[in-house]
This record gives structure tokens, sequence and C-alpha cells, in this order.
């Protein structure tokens, strides 16, 4: 007999972990189907799916031509060892060529994001024959051991020390709105970069700077312009290899294929997950310059795993890129992205616990504060950690009564819908924003009433 919708949640709350929570306060929602830029929940209710998930699902639910793709490779070949050729694993090469920033033409591919990372950080090593990785604070890599060491977000702290892997530095993240160290853009001269210079050649054995070029949950944190050209350079004179985390900022999300491609810069190594099939399988990819797959023609290539580019896997990365060229997503993106914008900075106009609103593409953040002035979060890492219930989410749970899905993270929300979005779905959420703001516009000393 089929399960009922209580039964499902209350076996997966009894037998399952619910990831980076205290397991008590977890309520998962039933998921039973999904459909473009909607979920329905085990009571029959559509949610429109305004954060694509966790940022994954690009191309919306239940793409024809993708799930034609799972079930074709299905009855082709399951399987195969990674030591084996496949027709997806080249077919898929030779689309990446065409999509990824020029010059990276080598890859290694994974069933994860942290996979991805944890790939990147020992080639790195490998090919340097150097150790450390310099990371930055307000970043996520993923929750494997080299990937949450390298992660400076707080996920990391209940890890620390003994529980992660060794070799990662921080440096300051790029945050113009909030600057960690006190500068204010252009007077700046990019001093954030400048420092991770002044960290390279102070603390030596330096492998690779690791940065996500537009950081995703930590906030939709955007670089001025000239910051990846001179990191790039910074990285080149040092003698460092530069590795971009593109997890959840490929595959078109900011306007572009890749968040480096608005900057024109190539990194030495690209790592991605998520987008690469819209999540409808788990996919990720590690991508490397043809220098760096030179140097392993006669050294040692020390990392593998079973599923490395398992077809499965594969074949429907094909169709997504295909999908997304059919339907000019990447274009579309931007096009309609700064509609999704407009509409957030008209909010921030009228909510004055709106701090920052920033984005690029179908990729934006609305950061909230308890004060414009000294932008004082409203609620702490620690908070957090400990459970305690947050602004956001509370605000979240309100528009998800309301029918809209959105992912919350500390004081700000990521707004990152699947990018086949239109604009009428755009004004119901925006207007399910607007109006659960007011909770928070209440907690504010001297708040102005919102009308
Ligand atoms: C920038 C970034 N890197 C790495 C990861 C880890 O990816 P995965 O969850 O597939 O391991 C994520 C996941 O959200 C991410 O956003």
């Amino acid at each position: 007999m089929a399960l009922t919708s209580e039964e499902v949640v209350a076996l997966t709350r009894k037998h399952n972990y619910g990831t980076w929570r205290k397991q008590k306060s977890w309520k998962p929602v039933h998921v039973v189907s999904a459909d473009g830029c909607y979920f329905t929940d085990g009571a029959g209710r559509s949610l429109l799916d305004f954060s694509a998930q966790l940022m994954c699902v690009n191309l919306g639910h239940n793409n024809p031509a993708v799930i034609q793709t799972i079930q074709d490779q299905a009855a082709t070949l399951p399987y195969a060892a990674p030591s084996y050729a496949t027709t997806a694993r080249a077919e898929l090469s030779r689309l990446l060529l065409d999509v990824l920033p020029a010059g990276l033409t080598k890859f290694f591919f994974t069933t994860s994001g942290t996979e991805a990372n944890e790939a990147a950080f020992k080639i790195a090593r490998m090919y340097t024959g150097k150790t450390k990785i310099i990371a930055r604070y307000r970043s996520y890599h993923g929750s494997t051991n080299s990937s949450i060491a390298a992660t400076g977000d707080p996920r990391r702290w209940p890890m620390e020390p003994a529980g992660k892997g060794q070799g990662v530095v921080f440096g300051p993240e790029v945050n113009c709105y909030k600057c960690p160290i006190r500068h204010t853009y252009p007077g700046c001269g990019i001093a954030c970069a400048d420092y991770l210079e002044h960290m390279i050649r102070n603390e030596s054995d330096v492998a690779a700077v690791l940065v996500e070029p537009v950081v995703g949950t930590n906030g939709v944190l955007l670089p001025p312009p000239e910051y990846f050209p001179k990191l790039r350079r910074i990285c080149d004179e040092n003698g460092v290899l530069l590795i971009a985390d593109e997890v959840m900022s490929g595959w078109g999300r900011t306007g572009r294929w890749f968040a480096l491609d608005h900057w024109g810069v190539t990194p030495d190594i690209l790592t991605t997950a998520k987008g690469i099939t819209s999540a409808y399988v788990p996919l990720g990819l590690c991508a490397t310059t043809g220098k760096i797959a030179d140097f392993f023609e006669e050294h040692f290539f020390a990392h593998g795993h079973t599923y490395e580019a398992h077809p499965m896997t594969l074949a429907p990365a094909i169709a997504t890129i295909h999908e997304m060229q059919r339907l000019n997503l990447v274009a579309r993106s931007e096009e309609i992205g700064a509609y999704l914008g407009e509409k957030l900075f008209s909010l921030r106009a009228k909510h004055p616990s709106i701090g920052d609103v920033r984005g690029l593409g179908l990729f934006w953040a609305v950061e909230l504060v308890k004060d414009q002035h000294t932008k004082e979060p409203f609620n702490t890492w620690q908070e957090k950690l400990d459970g305690k219930p947050l602004v956001v989410d509370q605000i979240a749970a309100k528009m998800m009564a309301s029918g809209v899905s959105v992912q919350a993270w500390m004081s700000h929300f990521v707004l990152a819908p699947p990018l086949i979005v239109s604009r009428a779905e755009i004004d119901i959420a925006v207007a399910a924003l607007d109006e659960a703001l007011v909770l928070a516009d209440v907690l504010l000393e001297n708040a102005v009433p919102v009308s």
C-alpha cells in the first residue's frame, strides 16, 4: 500500500539525517512531483521554486529531452569503468570545449561539487608541488574533508580543528557592501586582492587561490570589474594557480555560461556541478588547462572514483547543454534577470529592513539588516549553528505559506529561479517577498511604517 504523506515525512525524519541542522527542528516537506518552475507537495499544493531547489535546477523541472536521454542511456550502457572510453564521455568533452572558458581542455568527472573541488586541490598540489590553498571567508566549497576545510563560512566550525583537512589559509572576500577590511570601492584600488598577494608572499608554499567568482550561498557577492583581471595577474606573477569554483555560479546562472566570462578571465582549474545536468543526475566536473594536462603525461595522476565519468551522469549533461542552447537560456538569464533586479531594487526603496540588493543574471541576494548604517544582520552565525529561529527563516516560512519557496541564509535570501522563469512568475515571487518582509520591518528600531 502506498505511504501517506505523513508516513513519508515521519519515516524520513526517523531514519535520515537532515543536512546542516540540529535534527529536532527538521520538518521536511514531502515533494511528490515537479514541472517547470513549480513543485508539488504531498497535500497537492503547487509551490513556485524560486531558488531552483539548491540553485541547481537551471532548466526547470521535468525537461523531456533530459529525461529521455537518461532513459536512453540506461537502455544502452548504464555503467562502464572510468578506464574505458564511452560515447557519452567523448561527446560531452567535445561540447564542454564550446561552453567553458577557452583554454580549459582536460576534464575529470565526479558526482558532486565537493568531489570536484577535492580533485582540484589534489591536482593543484601534485602539479605545483606545493601545499597551501588560499580561500576566502565568505565562501562555501563543499562538505568533504578538504572542501569543508576550504570553506570560510561557519559550516566549517563544528569540524575545527581535528575533523578537517590541513593546508588552507583564509583571506578577505570581496564584499563592496560590507568590506571586511573597511575600504570603499573604487578608492580602495581593490585592496582585498592586494592582501591576497601579501598572503601568498608571506605564507610560502601556496599552491592555489580558490574563489567562487560570484559567491553563492554566502550572499551573491559580486566583484568589481578590476578584481579578477588583477587576481589573475597576481597568481601568474607569483606562480600560484587560480581555482574557480563555479558549482553554483556556472551554467547560465549569472547571464554568461560561467561567471568568469563576465571578466574575460580563464582560471587554471574550474570546478562545477549543479546546473551541469540541471541536477537531474549527480555530476561534477573538474576542468584544467592543457598545461596542467601536459604535466600528467609524465607524472602519475593519483586520483579516481568508481563512478568517475559514469555514463548515466554524462549523457544528461549533453542533453542539458543542448537544451540550454536551444532555449537560449544564457541570454535569457541576463535579460529576465535584469527584470528581477529592477523589481528587487524597488523593494529596497520600500523596506527599511533591506540593507542591500545585488545580483547578476538570475542570481540575486536580498540582504536584511537591523540598521542601515551599521549594516548589522538580524542574526549571527552562532545563532544559526545553535538552531535558533532566524528572522529570514520566518520570512521564508511565510512565503512558503503563500506558495513561494526561497533559500534563506543567515540574514539574506538567495533568489535563483530556473532560467526558464517567466515575468509573471517573478511578479508572484517578488509580491510574496514584499508581503513577508513586513515581518522584518517591524523588528527595526525606529521602524518606518510600510504601506
Ligand atoms: C560554490 C559551491 N561549491 C561547492 C559546493 C558543493 O557542491 P555539492 O553539494 O554538489 O557537493 C556548493 C554547493 O552548494 C557550492 O555552492
